[in-house]
């Protein structure tokens, strides 16, 4: 098969972003780089957050105007994330960026210093740049949302324009510093590390990105994180019987993979297990996309890039709970040796399904992995895939689906999300969608009607967990790619949204 091969196949090199340093500084310092203060607004009127004011001084010296009258003339407002550059005066440049309403949430602090950051980053200059952002709190969740803000806000996919510095250094100026606010800005860092791994998984194309490379820069992570990796490839799928990887990854040179990432901390007493739909390029199969709909495809593994990203930060934040992630990775290929729609498939474990579509293949490859997470009795199964076109119809391309057999499971998750700040919201697996999927030649059929689409997909998952292992589906199509120009400190393409909630859930539940 190897002679047939197309493209010539680079393994994909891992860990290509490296983050700016970020620290925290109780003082604006001598060289600040671009100075970054807030706008915000008050019950009388708009302040300016975090201006010191010796910088307010130079820059009326240099301006004949004071800061805020000048940035008012240039059009800032209080809108979180609109963002005005100030013309230099005495070499230092400044950003003022809306935060919103004064008691601001971390959310809002996070939108704000990604806007700011990814102002500067496009600033043209010919080395890294200096970040400085002036907060006037010492709050540990605010500057954590800083920290992430200005770190996810500084990325930008570097195969693309490698030759545009980025930013190298970021200093956050909080009054007076707490102890918990240096422990903020390292659980910061550790959290958009993750991310920004998942949004290069997302945005490497599918020929570098393939089953075999991504489960070799799983390997890699892991080594890293000093976690346990497993690796069934195509010969231990076929003869341990995961029909559904086998079936959907059958149709390409490129054979699937299932990785498994284990992270048992000494004492941990709760276990959760993350699966992911990796599709690393989904055209559809036989039942093929058309171009316009297939071109954004090689994101199709997002929720794969989510929970193996996520396991190496929570390894690395040496959180007191037993992870293992699992990773389902296949390409999705229309061939001669390609499923077809009204093949039957064996999932792992022996049920039967009845292919309805080829383009539904992520629930295939996902049932087959939470079989397989299952066997090992964990207290709560989360998984993430970009499963559905209709998620998007439901709620947009920001918002998340999230789907639970009970209220208290939705609500955990939905709480971790929360404070995570990532948008997900809740829909029902009601009662007619398990019917939509009887089938006549096997235990059930992969697809039902256009209607609900989200909710039969979240109705076929639910048959391969067992009633009484807690479970939420998280449907990330929308939010997991943005199609869109950039905005706040999501960048356009690969977002890794998903990571942070995954990452927040795990500090919950550890002891
Ligand atoms: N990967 C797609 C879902 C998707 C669509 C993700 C758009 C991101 C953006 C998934 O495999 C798919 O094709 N689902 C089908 C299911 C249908 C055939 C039952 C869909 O949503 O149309
Ligand atoms: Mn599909
Ligand atoms: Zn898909």
């Amino acid at each position: 098969m190897s002679a047939c091969l197309g493209p010539k196949e680079r393994i994909y090199t891992v860990l290509t972003n490296t983050l700016p340093a970020i620290s925290l500084s109780a003082t604006v310092g001598k060289d600040p780089g671009v100075l970054v203060v807030g706008l915000a607004e008050t019950s009388d009127g708009d302040l300016l957050v975090g201006l010191p004011d010796e910088v307010a001084k130079s820059f009326t010296k240099a301006l004949g105007a004071d800061v805020a009258t000048v940035a008012k003339q240039l059009g800032a407002v209080t809108k979180t994330g609109k963002t005005v550059l100030l013309p230099g005066a005495g070499g230092l440049k400044l950003v003022v960026v809306g935060v919103g309403p004064i008691d601001v949430t971390p959310e809002q602090v996070r939108r704000a210093a990604g806007a700011a950051v990814r102002l500067v980053a496009g600033l043209p200059s010919d080395a890294p740049k200096s970040v400085t952002i002036s907060l006037e709190t010492s709050e540990p969740q605010v500057i954590k949302g800083a920290a992430e803000g200005a770190l996810l806000g500084a990325y930008s996919y570097r195969p693309v324009s490698p030759s545009v510095p980025g930013i190298g250094e970021i200093v956050l100026v909080s009054a007076k510093p707490r102890t918990e606010s240096k422990q903020a800005v390292e659980l910061a860092a550790v959290t958009a590390g993750a991310v920004v791994l998942a949004r290069d998984w997302v945005n490497a194309p599918a020929n570098d990105l393939y089953p075999e490379s991504f489960a070799e820069a799983a390997k890699a992570v892991a080594r890293n994180a000093k976690i346990g990796v497993e690796v069934w490839d195509d010969k231990a799928l076929e003869r341990e019987g995961f029909g559904g990887l086998m079936a959907v990854g059958g149709g390409s040179h490129r054979l699937p993979r299932l990785v498994k990432v284990s992270y048992a901390p000494r004492g941990a007493k709760f276990h959760l297990a993350l699966v992911g739909k990796g599709i690393t390029f989904d055209t559809g199969g036989v039942n093929l996309k058309p171009a316009d709909g297939m071109y954004t495809m090689k994101s199709d593994m997002a929720g794969a890039a989510s929970v193996l990203a996520a396991v190496s930060a929570i390894a690395q934040l040496g959180l007191k709970i037993r992870v293992t992630a699992w990773a389902a990775m296949a390409e999705n290929m229309p061939s001669g040796a390609a499923y077809r729609p009204s093949d039957v498939l064996t999932i792992y474990g022996g049920k039967t399904v009845e292919n309805g579509n080829s383009d539904a293949e992520g629930r295939l490859v996902m049932a087959d992995a939470l079989v397989k997470a299952c066997e090992e009795h964990p207290n709560l199964v989360v998984d993430v895939a970009t499963l559905t076109g209709a998620c998007i119809v439901a709620l947009g391309e920001r918002v998340a689906g999230l789907m639970a057999r009970d209220d208290q499971t939705a609500d955990l998750v939905l709480d971790a999300a929360e404070a995570a700040g990532e948008q997900f919201w809740q829909l029902p697996i009601p009662e007619d969608a398990r019917p939509k999927l009887e089938s006549k030649v096997a235990d059930l059929r992969s697809t039902g009607d256009r209607p609900g689409g989200a909710l039969t997909a979240a109705a076929f998952l639910s048959e391969f967990v067992p009633a009484e292992i807690p479970w939420a589906h998280l449907d990330i199509a929308g939010p997991s790619f943005n199609n869109g120009a950039a905005y706040d400190y999501t960048p356009a393409d690969a977002t890794g949204m998903s990571v942070r909630t995954l990452v927040a859930l795990a500090h919950v539940l550890a002891n």
